[in-house]
């Protein structure tokens, strides 16, 4: 991956007001202070929009800090859109597009998250794209196939010199928001390996190297460390588990103790 340190964020949703939100970074902040290689990680985080500048602010340049969705387009008649340039006058470091609950909720399609991911690069930010097979796929036998789309067409005339900049994020939608989604170590690593065999026939072989692949749905505390030490990931991507800066800070120690 691009730092080569590993990448651990979390999406916080439609969740926490301003106040909220930088109480949680400081807390964070505070506990990282604790750990001895902290530099071994790249920690981010993603608000919600209104939080996004006041915990750019308060993570003091040690946290990429994200937005969660942004239109393709720069300004225009799109009520209740953000465009790019709005994240970029806040500093965002990274922008999450194509979540699952994006596309289940808010339509979104391939084409448009592909849209976005071009804005975003030429913007400057690190496209965050999450892809992943809906579990009728996977008990289909086309959970490879469907995430083979998926990067098909996402990074559909993406430039190979901006391969260091993207971060793929394999999130099987049945595992996200799933009690004990039980995904198996074997089965992130076969379908992360296969992401990373899309995204050659893309951008080739060392161009798609550079890329940052996490793995996100059910990820706590039980499973970080196995996942960061056994499936070749190079992140984790994490939701209700990360919510409290105390349990995000947990898996942040546990995942670095894993990697030794
Ligand atoms: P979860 O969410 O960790 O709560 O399953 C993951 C996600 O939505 O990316």
């Amino acid at each position: 991956m691009r730092t080569g340190r590993l990448l651990l964020g979390t999406n916080w949703k439609m969740n926490k007001t301003i106040r909220e939100s930088v109480d949680y970074t400081r807390r964070l902040l505070g506990l990282l202070d604790r750990f001895d290689r902290s530099d071994a990680v790249q920690v981010f985080v993603i608000p919600p929009y209104t939080a996004i500048e006041a915990v750019k602010r308060a993570s003091e340049g040690r946290l990429w800090v994200g937005a969660q969705n942004m239109h393709w387009a720069e300004r225009g008649a799109y009520t209740g859109e953000i465009s790019a340039l709005m994240l970029q006058e806040l500093g965002v470091d990274l922008v999450e597009l194509g979540h699952a609950e994006r596309r289940r909720y808010f339509n979104e399609t391939d084409a448009d998250v592909n849209r976005k991911v071009h804005t975003a690069l030429q913007y400057g930010f690190k496209p965050l794209v999450c892809v992943g097979e809906q579990l009728e796929d996977k008990r289909r036998g086309i959970g490879k196939e469907t995430v083979k789309n998926q990067v098909r067409t996402i990074f559909a005339n993406v430039e190979t010199d901006c391969a260091p900049r993207l971060i793929v994020a394999y999130e099987p939608v049945w595992a996200i928001g799933a009690e004990h989604a039980d995904v198996g170590i074997e089965y992130v690593r076969e379908m992360q390996a296969y992401i990373r065999t899309s995204l050659e026939e893309m951008l080739g072989r060392s161009a798609a190297a550079m890329v940052t692949v996490i793995y996100g749905g059910d990820v706590n505390l039980r499973n970080a460390a196995t996942l960061v030490s056994e499936s070749g990931t190079d992140g984790l991507f994490v939701g209700r588990a990360a919510w409290e800066a105390e349990n995000f800070a947990e898996l942040i120690r546990a995942s670095l103790k894993a990697i030794g």
